[in-house]
């Protein structure tokens, strides 16, 4: 069986601390098909953590505003729609109306100074300029 590629997405340093970004990529399915693939890379420090863009009440983006992730306190993330807030750590919903939810999670690694999603095949830029 084929492993898994990393694919680096961004410089480790390109997330200030206490921070997060989102991404729009572009996954290959296991029908082989491109679906687009949206997520959150939050830095903490040296750690970094990523969860699907993608709101467990309703489905949608959770920032509104591009890059807005996190709570005025900077210390959740939160939906932007009703906003519901998501514990850093673990995704986990803590208030609003998806209370009991959660985020899915993402594996990412550092890698080199360039965090890198893991587990996943993602559609390459380049594979796909051929027109
Ligand atoms: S869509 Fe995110 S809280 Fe409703």
């Amino acid at each position: 069986m084929k492993p898994n590629p990393i694919y680096a997405i961004c410089n480790f340093k390109d997330i200030p601390s206490r921070q997060a970004m989102g991404f729009h990529l572009m996954i290959v399915d296991d029908d082989g098909n491109h679906q687009p693939w949206s997520i959150i890379v939050v830095r903490w420090g040296k750690k970094v953590l990523g969860y699907a863009n993608k709101c467990p009440h309703s489905g949608v983006n959770l920032d509104w505003e591009r890059n807005e992730f996190l709570d005025p306190y900077g210390i959740r993330l939160m939906c932007g729609k009703h906003g519901s807030t998501f514990e850093l750590g673990t995704g986990r919903c803590v208030e609003g109306p998806c209370l009991g939810g959660a985020l899915t999670p993402i594996a990412l690694a550092v890698l080199d100074d360039d965090i890198c999603v893991v587990g996943v095949h993602l559609v390459e830029d380049d594979a796909s300029a051929n027109n």
